[in-house]
């Protein structure tokens, strides 16, 4: 069943979509070699806990972390742990917030420093899928069309391998609602999208191919070749011309850059010495 939600609810699901945006550009400013996702597992719970507000994720089917992140071939439910991060690596952060009485619901993936090319353009190509697909959640459209939209720019444009395990979906009073929101499919397809149905886009392409594993922690999703994996997540609102998104990348990726500067800068700072 669709819940569409109304202007009024709509603006309070802003907030919570928000307050993800804000928990991921804390940790894009502090991300760097050196640092565990434990701490940064343990950041983020404070910092929703500090904004009023409770993580989603936590206790979910018994999921024991207040994030998923998930390092280079671990594609999506990374388990927080001791690992430090190292130069080149490639993070996922999927974050939840649960706050008068809606949830938000996304993730950015980042990069540690240089990943070198192919990887790097693995993250802006999957980005940009993610825009294409959110070009198509317009009211009239069907889901099909925004799955599409992904996989024409992913599988079909690079030959990357789109997983077919997980999915989009709907969300609001629960973090999972219909309708689910694949990430490959036909043009045309699926229901067709009305205004105030809110949706989180989250396309999770692998360099390699599309198969993916479950480890026997019954969480973590890696590929079955090894080869890294990118997630982006949005969260957006179906309109009549054009989505509203509610999550806001932009707070996050000027963090993201001060915090590559001074990577950069650190750097020739070493190569003078
Ligand atoms: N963004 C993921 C999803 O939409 C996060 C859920 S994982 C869990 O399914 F940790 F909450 F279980
Ligand atoms: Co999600």
């Amino acid at each position: 069943m669709i819940h569409y939600k109304t202007k009024a609810e709509i603006e309070v699901m802003r907030e919570s979509c928000l307050l993800v945006s804000k928990s991921l550009a804390s940790i894009a400013k502090i991300l760097k070699p050196g640092i565990t996702t434990l701490s940064l597992d343990k950041i983020i719970g404070d910092f929703i806990r500090d904004h009023d507000a409770v993580p989603s994720f936590l206790n979910y089917r018994g999921y024991p972390f207040n994030s998923c992140i998930s390092v280079n071939d671990v594609v999506v439910h990374g388990f927080p742990n001791k690992n430090e991060l190292k130069e080149g690596d490639i993070v996922s952060i999927d974050i939840g917030v649960y706050k008068n009485g809606f949830h938000g619901d996304h993730a950015y993936t980042f990069a540690i420093g240089d990943p070198g090319h192919e990887v790097a353009k693995l993250i802006r190509v999957t980005k940009e899928s993610l825009y294409a697909g959110i070009e198509k959640a317009v009211a009239g459209n069907r889901v099909g069309d925004i799955s599409n939209a992904i996989q024409e720019h992913t599988e079909k444009k690079y030959g990357y391998g789109v997983v077919r395990e997980l999915v989009g979906h709907g969300l609001g009073r629960s973090m999972h609602e219909d309708p689910q929101v694949p990430n490959y499919g036909k043009r045309g397809s699926g229901g067709k999208m009305k205004e105030g149905l809110v949706l989180a886009i989250e396309p999770m392409i692998n360099l390699g191919k599309k198969e993916v594993y479950t480890e026997s922690d019954g969480w973590t999703v890696r590929t079955v070749d090894h080869q890294p994996s990118v997630h982006f997540e949005h969260d957006v609102c179906v309109q009549k011309n054009k989505a509203d998104i509610l999550s806001d990348y932009s707070i996050i990726e000027v963090a993201e850059k001060s915090n590559a500067n001074l990577f950069t800068e650190d750097k020739s700072m070493i190569d003078a010495m």
